[in-house]
């Protein structure tokens, strides 16, 4: 990672309250994992102002991989994402969609390997439904807020683990994460 990068994380953890970005912890951790399973194709909806997007995006640089990550809020944190990219270096690696889940989720490419929920907590189940068949086989969804907004996500918790072909599991990390593998 670069000295540049590594400076800007630490400029945006100052503010993290305020954006609601992950921790950098649950970053660290997501990152690591795309790295390791060789992950290309990422879709993150929730980008703010793109803090955990370029730990994301970091990983998939050395996937030869990218990222698309949606934003819905246009004034503020949409373009404070487009700031950040810039700054990042890693804009060649991330598709900065400004738009709202599911209706303006990219057409390509036509599936993924890793998804990223961390948007409106209530709206996860209907962006499951919209992307179940939208991840690769081995791929994975990653749902941020686990402990902190369990009566939100309950429907889409109660729905990934009655869905065939999803292996689902808990993280004790952060706010709490939902880690689900497609088999
Ligand atoms: C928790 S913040 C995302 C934080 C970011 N993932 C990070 O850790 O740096 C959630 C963001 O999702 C956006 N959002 C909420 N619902 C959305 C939707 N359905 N589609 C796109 N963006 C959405 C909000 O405007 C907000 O900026």
């Amino acid at each position: 990672m670069t000295t540049k990068l590594q400076k800007l994380f630490k400029e945006l953890e100052k503010t993290n309250k305020t954006f609601w970005n992950i921790s950098r912890d649950t970053a660290i951790f997501i990152n690591a994992t795309i790295k390791e399973a060789g992950y290309k194709t990422a879709l993150e909806i929730g980008t703010s102002n793109g803090y955990s997007g370029m730990w994301i995006a970091e990983a998939l640089s050395q996937n030869d991989g990218h990222l698309y990550t949606m934003e819905s809020h246009a004034k503020g944190r949409y373009a404070l994402g487009e700031e950040n990219f810039k700054k990042s270096g890693l804009q060649k690696y991330i598709t900065h969609i400004l738009g709202h889940a599911p209706e303006a989720i990219p057409e390509t490419p036509k599936k993924f390997d890793f998804i990223f929920l961390d948007a409106t907590k209530e709206e996860y189940v209907e962006h499951f439904e919209a992307l179940e068949n939208r991840i690769n086989k081995g791929g994975m969804i990653i749902a941020d807020n686990l402990y902190s907004h369990p009566i939100p996500l309950k429907p889409f918790v109660d729905k990934i683990k009655n869905t065939k072909d999803w292996e689902v599991s808990e993280v004790t990390i952060g706010t709490g994460l939902l880690i689900a593998t497609k088999n």
